[in-house]
């Protein structure tokens, strides 16, 4: 099993000395590329306007920005900042701290193996390996021209809340269920041949760009980008069974004593 450590080592031997690494600590602040988020303004303004306070808007925000270049550049950040009216440095804390926002450009499709606990126990290491040697790159690189047909971007994941059906993978956050080193290299080929194999369960597969404009809400009026099924029967056989044998939790007593909220400051 690969361990967060293990996994944090492979991706900093991988990116550590870089001249590229150098020159991106060192690459200063650039100022919004007007032309390069032009296409987004509107959409910008209405992910701001569905909160009452618009810095709320961030995360979907640095979403819609991904979905144009890929990963979240620094003219992104100067983009959302001038958005939110924030500054680059808040925008930057939160863009940085969340995985889903990627320092890199990504490939046409995003692989996101788990290798969390169970399903490395179950072979997600393995399902990884291989997929690691077929593609030559490690976590968080691209085989083929970022961006271009038949690129992948692949990683390692936490846990991905499919304990149940592991080893699990994601294609651009969709699942692909019970997997085995043979079944993912069958995915991973078939995306290079420009292919859109059916997640198990989910919406239909599109690209890494596409699927981060679906994360910052909209959906380009696909009523099939959120019609697929959502729960697997193993993940849901537990409540079947209770619902069939009348099965219920105890109410809480009327005088349970509940815990002192602490006053938000
Ligand atoms: S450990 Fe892989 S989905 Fe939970």
């Amino acid at each position: 099993m690969t361990s967060h450590s293990e996994q944090a080592a492979e991706a900093g031997a991988r990116t550590s000395g870089t001249t590229a690494d150098t020159a991106e600590t060192a690459r200063p602040i650039e100022q919004p590329d007007a032309a390069l988020f032009d296409g987004i303004r509107e959409k910008a303004a209405q992910v701001v306007a569905r909160y009452p306070q618009s810095r709320s808007a961030l995360l979907p925000l640095l979403h819609l920005v991904q979905s144009v270049e890929g990963c979240v550049t620094q003219a992104g950040i100067a983009f959302c900042a001038e958005q939110l009216d924030l500054s680059t440095a808040e925008v930057s804390a939160v863009a940085t701290f969340y995985t889903m926002y990627k320092r890199r450009p990504c490939g046409e499709h995003l692989v996101s193996v788990c290798t969390n606990a169970l399903c490395a126990t179950l072979g997600g290491d393995d399902v990884y390996a291989r997929l690691k040697e077929r593609l030559g790159v490690g976590h968080e690189e691209t085989a083929g021209e970022p961006g271009t047909p038949g690129s992948i971007t692949l990683e390692h994941a936490e846990c991905l809340a499919a304990c149940d059906l592991g080893p699990v993978l994601q294609v651009n956050y969709e699942y692909f269920d019970n997997q085995t080193p043979e079944s993912a290299l069958e995915l991973v080929e078939a995306l290079q041949r420009g292919e859109r194999p059916t997640p198990t369960r989910g919406a239909p597969l599109t690209d890494f760009k596409q699927a981060e404009l679906q994360l910052a809400g909209f959906f380009e009026g696909r009523d099939s980008d959120i019609a697929g099924p959502s729960a697997s029967d193993e993940t849901v056989r537990g409540a079947r069974i209770a619902a069939e044998r009348s099965w219920t939790a105890p109410p809480m007593p009327e005088d349970a004593e509940l815990p002192p909220v602490p006053e938000k400051k």
